[in-house]
């Protein structure tokens, strides 16, 4: 006869068993979430965009800088192997969707060759399949980019972005309503931003503040800007949102870190050259 716990210990060992032919047994989990940013980091490292097409829905769209490319061909980044020098994730399990920040700077080779990616992936809910990729692709030449400033700083703000308490978590929404205002205050001088302090802006290679209690991210935005098409990935386990959206005409990224509703690290990619 065999005991009641070796019973459970089947069962649960069944039920793990049969997650990976089931993927969505569970529906859209932060675990599967998770797996599929690192299937999209290993495809970019590789420069082998079938390791991506392999979780992909056959009607996969993918956009670079807002153009729609077909991810094999030259055109697209993921066919271009690209050391990950830094990578950062979040996950948002209610629209079934990802943002990666990955940085390729290794500070052997030219910078020429050097990347500050965003990406936002989108899965359908139901299979998990990717159906949506949109990358912003930074490099030399455009605006303030110098990845190995942008390595060394964000590398300087890992363990400030981790998990945030349960009882302390901010609502999507809240986090949405400050990365709204902070994107609004460029045509509106008027809108109420709500600043954290200490806060830090990380724009291509440039960043605010000193290191002091003091650090504010209110040290002015362009005026005139209309920042529309937004599109949000949002995580309320990290307090974190990342808006791709159009700066006028270029496409740019903006990600903020929020914290009891108040914006304490800021991060923007934006395309000067478009090619
Ligand atoms: C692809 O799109 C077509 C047309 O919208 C749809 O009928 C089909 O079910 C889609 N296939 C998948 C795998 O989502
Ligand atoms: C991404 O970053 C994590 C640490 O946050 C690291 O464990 C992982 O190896 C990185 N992935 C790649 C492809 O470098
Ligand atoms: C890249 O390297 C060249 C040649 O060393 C240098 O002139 C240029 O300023 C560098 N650009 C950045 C963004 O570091
Ligand atoms: C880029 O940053 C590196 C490291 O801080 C610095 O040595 C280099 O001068 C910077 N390049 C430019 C063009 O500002
Ligand atoms: C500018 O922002 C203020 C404060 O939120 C708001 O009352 C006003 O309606 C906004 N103006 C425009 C033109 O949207
Ligand atoms: C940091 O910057 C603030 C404001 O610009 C300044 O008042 C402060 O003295 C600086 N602190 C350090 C340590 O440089």
């Amino acid at each position: 006869m065999i005991p009641t716990f070796t019973l459970s210990l089947l069962a649960l060992s069944g039920t793990a068993l049969a997650l990976p032919t089931t993927p969505s047994a569970d529906g859209c989990t932060r675990a599967v979430l998770k797996a599929h940013t690192e299937t999209y980091l290993a495809a970019q490292a590789a420069g082998n965009p079938s390791l991506l097409l392999a979780i992909a829905s056959p009607n996969l769209t993918y956009y670079e800088d807002g153009a729609l490319r077909d991810p094999k061909s030259k055109l697209s980044t993921l066919t271009t192997p690209l050391p990950v020098s830094h990578n950062r994730s979040i996950l948002d399990t209610t629209q079934c969707a990802t943002f990666t920040e990955l940085i390729s700077a290794p500070a052997t080779t030219n910078n020429a060759t050097h990347r500050v990616i965003g990406t936002q992936l989108r899965f359908d809910p139901s299979t998990l399949a990717l159906v949506k990729v949109e990358s912003l692709v930074t490099q030399q030449g455009d605006w303030a980019f110098n990845a190995t400033q942008t390595l060394r700083y964000a590398a300087a703000e890992d363990g400030q972005w981790g998990e945030i308490a349960v009882a302390a978590r901010d609502s999507r929404a809240v986090i949405q309503a400050a990365a709204d205002a902070y994107l609004d205050l460029f045509n509106n001088a008027s809108v109420v931003v709500p600043w954290g302090t200490p806060c830090h802006r990380l724009e291509g290679g440039w960043y605010t503040g000193n290191g002091s209690a003091t650090d504010s991210c209110n040290v002015g935005v362009p005026s005139g800007v209309s920042i529309t098409h937004r599109r949000y990935v949002i995580d309320e386990v990290l307090g974190v949102v990342d808006a791709l959206v159009a700066f006028a005409t270029r496409p740019d990224s903006h990600e903020f870190r929020v914290e009891g509703g108040k914006i304490r690290f800021v991060v923007s990619l934006w395309r000067e050259l478009i090619t």
